[in-house]
């Protein structure tokens, strides 16, 4: 099993999550082919069991990088991914002091929902999806980051696992 990984990092955050990410699969015996945005074509990605893509936002959205690049792609329908984004920490509000909650940043905050759509609009198939928080508008990332990329890395494997194991299971149920 092989993952291509490919992020749009401008201020090194993502691509550290990305090193991190590699490093857990490693030792999952994964290999993760890690490459910025303006390495590749893409339209013409290596094969892969998965395609894990990492934006950080911008104005509410995936950068802009990103966008085009997921605009580009050509994978066979049904290929699977993931996504990872980095994404500003919500502030409490100035007055209240109440941090937002999801639903009320979900209403300008669409950094994830852009790249799905841009990518299930393709007919690929999402298996995990991870937010990083970064505490100030070019990092650092936050506390404990680490573990939210550990379940990240936990979740696809398990996944990946059960799918490569489906169809033994569906001969054994069959006989
Ligand atoms: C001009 C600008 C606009 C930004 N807008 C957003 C935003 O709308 N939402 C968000 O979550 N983060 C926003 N950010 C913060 C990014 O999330 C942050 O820079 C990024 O996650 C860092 O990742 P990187 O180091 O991999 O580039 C913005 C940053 C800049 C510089």
């Amino acid at each position: 099993m092989k993952i291509e990984y490919l992020h749009a990092s401008k201020f090194g955050n993502g691509a550290m999550a990305a090193a991190y990410f590699k490093e857990q699969m490693a030792a999952k015996s994964v290999d993760v082919d890690v490459h910025h945005i303006t390495e590749v074509r893409p339209a013409e990605l290596a094969p892969a069991g998965l395609y894990v893509f990492s934006s950080p936002g911008r104005f509410g959205r995936p950068i802009r990088g990103m966008r085009r690049f997921l605009k580009k792609l050509s994978l066979p329908v049904g290929t699977r991914y993931a996504i990872l984004t980095t994404e500003a920490a919500p502030k409490p509000d100035k007055k209240t002091g109440r941090v937002p909650t999801e639903d009320e940043l979900a209403k300008y905050q669409r950094v994830r929902p852009v790249m799905n759509e841009l990518l299930q609009g393709q007919g690929l198939v999402k298996i995990g999806e991870v937010k990083v928080l970064v505490t100030g508008l070019k990092g650092p990332l936050e506390d404990g980051w680490e573990t939210k990329v550990d379940s990240f890395a936990a979740a696809l494997c398990a996944s990946l696992e059960n799918s490569a194991a489906a169809p033994a299971r569906a001969a054994r149920e069959a006989a």
